[in-house]
């Protein structure tokens, strides 16, 4: 049985096992540094198991050496935003923290392959591979399968068309400079943009941007926990599966795109050894402007986190 272990046991981290749970894809760790909370969840969770019939080990625990062995570490550990807040406020508080889970998982499964989604995304990311001294393969970024998810749901309630048609592609930056895409989104083959008024369309690829934030406004304390936990499982069961399933990933640039020493979203295969292959799209002018803007965005936050930590 392969092995997965999640740092940080809160609203995302516990619902990512959840998810996880259901496939049967992994034993599962959830540490945290509450005590007694990662063990009580876990408990709950392994409980469930015998109603759903899934055979796999839930352990809570505060202790990095119970991860050892793991095919897959998830770290979702830190603060979410507040209302008002942007991911890149939560920089200084989560650095300390996403640095201290990558280091110390590090020590106990030298082969895993990291999954980030603690904000600010891509540039936790980035920590955790310049931290870690990784291969590119093995440290991939959580936004875009969720970016993207958004935008599927939000056309899927406009036209009355199945999710399962409806394919579209958030790139760049998990920030408010994300770039939706709009001609290789489409429905069932047809490009979004000749599919949806442009107003429409321009509707949903600004309710996308913000999604992250319509979810925290509402819910008032917290962020947004079901569909990113669903996401990361997506990206893990492709992972462990060894499926070469292309999806859109944070993943950390060596030219690509005209980008490189940065953590950015980009279609990118996912397998075995990680992320295999990043796919480049032709961009027209105007989505090529969008894109620069985002990695800007990044490239700013990636220096403040440099004069925070040495990388
Ligand atoms: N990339 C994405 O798409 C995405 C989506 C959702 C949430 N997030 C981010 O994930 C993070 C967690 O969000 P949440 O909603 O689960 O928050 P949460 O507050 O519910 O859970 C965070 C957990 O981290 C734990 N923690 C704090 N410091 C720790 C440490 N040093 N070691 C281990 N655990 C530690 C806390 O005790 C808490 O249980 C936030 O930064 C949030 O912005 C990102």
């Amino acid at each position: 049985m392969n092995k997965i272990s999640i740092v940080g046991a809160g609203m995302t981290g516990a619902t990512t096992a959840h998810w996880l749970a259901e496939r049967e894809l992994a034993n599962l760790v959830l540490v945290d540094v509450v005590e007694g909370m990662p063990q009580g969840k876990s408990l709950d969770m392994l409980q469930s198991m015998p109603v759903i019939g899934r055979d796999v080990s839930i352990l809570g625990t505060n202790d990095y050496a119970d991860t050892a062995g793991s095919d897959i570490i998830i770290i979702t550990a830190g603060l979410p935003r507040k209302p008002g807040m942007s991911r890149d406020d939560l920089l200084s508080a989560n650095a300390d923290v996403v640095g201290k889970a990558a280091t110390e998982t590090l020590k106990h499964s030298p082969d895993a392959i990291y999954v980030v989604l603690t904000n600010p995304l891509d540039t936790m990311a980035y920590l955790t591979l310049k931290l870690n001294k990784l291969p590119r393969e093995r440290v991939i970024g959580q936004a875009g399968v969720l970016d993207s998810a958004r935008m599927r749901a939000f056309v899927a309630q406009e036209t009355g068309v199945s999710v399962e048609n409806i394919q579209c592609y958030v790139l760049g930056g998990h920030g408010d400079e994300m770039v939706p895409l709009t001609h290789h989104s489409n429905i069932a083959g047809i490009p979004l943009r000749d599919y949806l008024p442009a107003d429409k369309l321009e509707a949903i690829v600004n309710r996308t941007r913000k999604g992250g934030g319509e979810i925290v406004n509402l819910l008032k304390s917290g962020s947004a926990y079901y569909a990113p936990s669903a996401a990361v499982a997506q990206m893990s069961e492709a992972i462990l599966k060894d499926k070469h399933l292309i999806l859109p990933c944070s993943v950390y640039m060596q030219g690509e795109y005209g980008l490189s020493d940065i953590f950015f979203g980009a279609p990118a295969m996912l397998g075995r050894s990680g992320m295999e292959k990043i796919i480049e799209y032709k961009l027209d002018p105007d989505e090529k402007a969008l894109f620069d803007k985002s990695a800007a965005a990044v490239k700013d936050t990636h220096e403040a986190l440099k004069k925070l930590v040495k990388i």
